[in-house]
């Protein structure tokens, strides 16, 4: 009995404290320091934001150790392959970073410029100019891991207010009902590159409020592809950067073709959905 009520009470604690997905609001850097007793350090980094392949920014950031801050507000949970650690932003962009990623680099949350200048980055891919990072800006120490340059600044989400922990396997209500290991690929791309900004049945990022599948209705795959290659090609100066610049051209167009793979088959299991939604 006592063992039940204990039971119903961490319950409790948990579903209050958390909330169902398990999510911390942030306060203040000072207050967050303080509470975990992690100091915060000095992190040089290569910019993404403001990087090319032909020259790397390095800034200075001032920042806390993201696995001891995992470890404060999730106590012994251990990060496994199925984890996965959701960063959420002020507009509504969410990005995923999945356990091993978090396991295998070192990343924080940054709050400052450790030489005092403003708290901005110039965004030239999507079009946008010193933009306010803060209240908290996730980065990596990716000065000597190859792996992560490429990445560019996927999973470097500013303005970040909120984490949230999840498991991997909620999200299998996005793939399609008869799927395969590049429908698979696709999807995992997707939800990396694409569901940060959009969503599909509510699971993704809400800077774009249309559900993915029904704004697809009006797409046609030829013209999806190239707005995925170069949305300011199609439409100069929208806010949706080009897929992955940083990766080598074959391989982008590989990925687009599987992202466009995808979303096609989603659309066809939707097919309904469109046919209600068509003019
Ligand atoms: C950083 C946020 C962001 C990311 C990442 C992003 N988009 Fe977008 N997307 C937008 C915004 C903002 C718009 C509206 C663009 C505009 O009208 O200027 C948009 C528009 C679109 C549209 C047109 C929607 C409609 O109603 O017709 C499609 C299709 C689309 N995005 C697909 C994708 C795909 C596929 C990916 C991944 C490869 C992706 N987007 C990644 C922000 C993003």
């Amino acid at each position: 009995m006592a063992y039940h009520l204990k039971f119903i009470l961490a319950v409790f604690l948990a579903i209050t404290v958390f909330g169902k997905a398990g999510a911390v609001e942030l306060p203040p850097p000072a207050d967050l320091s303080r509470q975990s007793a992690l100091p915060s350090r000095k992190v040089t980094v290569v910019e993404p934001h403001e990087s090319t392949h032909e020259r790397q920014k390095l800034v200075e950031y001032m920042a806390l150790p993201v696995d001891g801050l995992l470890a404060h507000w999730f106590g012994g949970r251990r990060v496994s392959e199925e984890a996965e650690i959701v960063f959420l932003a002020k507009d509504g962009y969410r990005s995923v970073i999945s356990g091993p990623q978090l396991k295998k680099y070192r990343a924080f949350l940054a709050f400052a410029r450790s030489d005092g200048a403003p708290f901005t980055v110039d965004n030239s891919s999507q079009n946008e100019r010193k933009i306010p990072l803060g209240p908290y800006y996730l980065i990596w120490d990716n000065r000597e891991v190859p792996e992560l340059l490429r990445q560019g600044a996927y999973g470097w989400p500013y303005q970040v207010t909120a984490v949230e922990w999840h498991s991997k396997s909620e999200d299998r209500a996005l793939l399609p009902a008869r799927t395969s290991s590049t429908l698979e690929q696709g999807f995992a791309e997707t939800k990396g590159y694409c569901l940060t900004c959009h969503n599909i049945r509510g699971i993704g990022g809400k800077k774009y409020p249309v559900d993915l599948i029904r704004a697809l209705c009006r797409w046609q795959e030829p013209d999806l592809k190239a707005w995925i290659d170069s949305p300011s090609r199609i439409k100069p100066g929208t806010a949706m950067p080009p897929l992955a610049r940083l990766l080598p051209e074959a391989e982008r167009q590989r990925m687009i073709g599987r992202i466009a793979g995808y979303l096609d088959a989603m659309k066809v299991e939707s097919s309904e959905a469109c046919a209600r939604s068509a003019p």
